[in-house]
């Protein structure tokens, strides 16, 4: 276990900074994957009632991206504002666009005090939101909650530094570390448990990725189908170098009714290419890899993506799209999910040539989470 897990942010007992900025980083979390192209922030708002502080308002990123968490916080503070303290997950914004600067905001309610997680690297902002508020005399304080703030806004630092989503792949294997039986043929490796924290994953997912011979092999749905939760369904993106998918997979067949993006080389078939936007998918052509297997390139396929406004992308492999993945050191962070059936000799393994360890024991990556998810072993490991 360690700290740097959701679950596990433990603040000091008596450490209200770090206990509220806690609670503002976990309420900031419930629109992840929803809030694109922004990131999810959260705010609390708090005032001391003479012997403790007490929440008087609180703020999400709404969907969509706008109004900010503090715009919501302040108006559901009203005057009560004047006077308290701020949390906020990424520093304020300082930029007009659409709307007024969050900083100008709470410098206009007359907050007293704000707590900063974390600078936002946005060329736009980056320090600017701190400066405008302590100049306008609002003691400032920056850091609490940092480090799990980078994670939480991973999506956001990824997209403004190298203009494309953070990526997490997700990967089931079993005991003898394969992932899809001879022939490439679905296999059934996780449990009830896992396969529900699998839907979180998609739901606080911006896009899901997979291969097209996942799609030849799965014809997965790629949604979210927690009870209740079947709105935050994530964008589904396929890379497909020849445009083989067929038109009456689940994916093309329901393409009118949630977004498809399918990720081709410049050289696919323009017949298919049609057919798939007649079924309401979105076509990217990009320019194909220099190797032999001339697949279309991944990292422009991820600029793509990042253009689109994707902040947060879960790829669910297969084993061709995971050594891409790892051969162009594009894994940010990754859940492995270990179950105890064997698939024997003849299955497939988990990533195409090279072997779990490759993911697993990367020197780019570190382990942040080990726990049990029913009777799978679940490993989360995020770029060092
Ligand atoms: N257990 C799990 O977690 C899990 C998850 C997914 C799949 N699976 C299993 O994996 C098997 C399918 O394996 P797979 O390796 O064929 O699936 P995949 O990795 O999803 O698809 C691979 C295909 O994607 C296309 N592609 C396009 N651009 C690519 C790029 N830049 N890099 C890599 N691939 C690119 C390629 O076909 P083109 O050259 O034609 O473009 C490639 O052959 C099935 O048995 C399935 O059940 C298991």
């Amino acid at each position: 276990m360690n700290a740097l897990h959701y679950a596990n942010v433990v603040a000091p007992v008596g450490n209200d900074d770090a206990r509220i900025m806690d609670a503002a980083l976990q309420f900031g979390r419930s629109h992840m994957g929803m809030a694109a192209p922004n990131p999810s922030v959260g705010t609390i708002i708090v005032k001391s009632n003479g012997v403790e502080p007490v929440v008087i308002a609180r703020g999400v990123t709404a969907l969509g991206g706008r109004p900010h968490a503090e715009t919501e916080a302040l108006k559901m503070a009203g005057e009560a504002a004047r006077g308290a303290t701020a949390y906020v997950t990424l520093e304020p914004c300082a930029h007009h666009s659409k709307t007024p600067p969050c900083s100008s905001a709470l410098i206009a309610a007359q907050i007293g005090r704000v707590v900063i997680a974390i600078e936002d690297p946005n060329p736009l902002v980056s320090g600017n939101g701190i400066r405008m508020l302590r100049d306008a005399g609002i003691e400032t304080i920056v850091g609490i909650g940092a480090a799990q703030a980078r994670i939480d806004h991973a999506g956001h630092f990824r997209r403004v530094r190298d203009g494309r989503p953070h990526i997490l792949l997700k990967i089931a294997v079993s005991a003898d570390g394969k992932t899809g039986l001879a022939g490439r043929k679905p296999a059934r490796i996780s449990g009830p448990v896992s396969m529900a924290e699998a839907h979180i994953l998609r739901a606080t997912s911006d896009a899901v990725m997979v291969g097209s011979g996942t799609v030849l092999a799965d014809n997965p749905k790629l949604d979210c189908r927690l009870p209740g939760m079947e709105n935050r369904s994530p964008i589904r993106v396929v890379l497909d170098g020849s445009l083989k998918i067929p038109l009456d997979c689940h994916l093309v067949q329901t393409a009118k009714a949630r977004k498809l993006i399918v990720i081709a080389s410049e050289n696919a078939p323009a017949e298919k290419q049609k057919a798939l936007e007649d079924a309401g998918a979105e076509v990217i052509r990009v320019p194909c890899t220099r190797d032999r297997h001339r697949k279309p390139a991944i990292d422009d396929a991820m600029q793509e993506l990042g253009n689109r406004g994707i902040t947060r992308l879960l790829v669910e492999g297969g084993p061709v799209l995971s050594a891409s993945l790892l051969q162009y050191d594009l894994v940010d962070e990754a859940v492995v999910v270990c179950a105890k059936v064997e698939l024997g000799e003849d299955a497939i393994d988990a990533i195409e040539g090279m072997p779990l360890d490759a993911l697993t024991a990367s020197p780019k990556l570190k382990i942040i989470e080990e726990r049990m998810l029913g009777e799978d072993r679940m490993v989360r490991l995020f770029r060092k």
